[in-house]
């Protein structure tokens, strides 16, 4: 699922970049550029972070 609209970053990708060593949202951001254009994605893309630091 898209979790960025403005730059196409799907939920599978903030995974993946956790998974790769980003541990915590900021992290992911500086990777992805996640939530960088208009910020409405902000939201759902910490909580998808926040769920998956929680699983690894
Ligand atoms: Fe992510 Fe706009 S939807 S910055």
């Amino acid at each position: 699922m898209y979790v960025c609209l403005c730059l196409g970053v799907t939920d599978g990708q903030i995974r993946e970049a956790i998974y790769e060593g980003c541990c915590s949202y900021r992290e992911v951001r500086n990777a992805l550029e996640v939530g960088t254009q208009c910020g409405k994605c902000a939201c759902l893309a910490k909580q998808v972070v926040k769920e998956t630091l929680a699983e690894v």
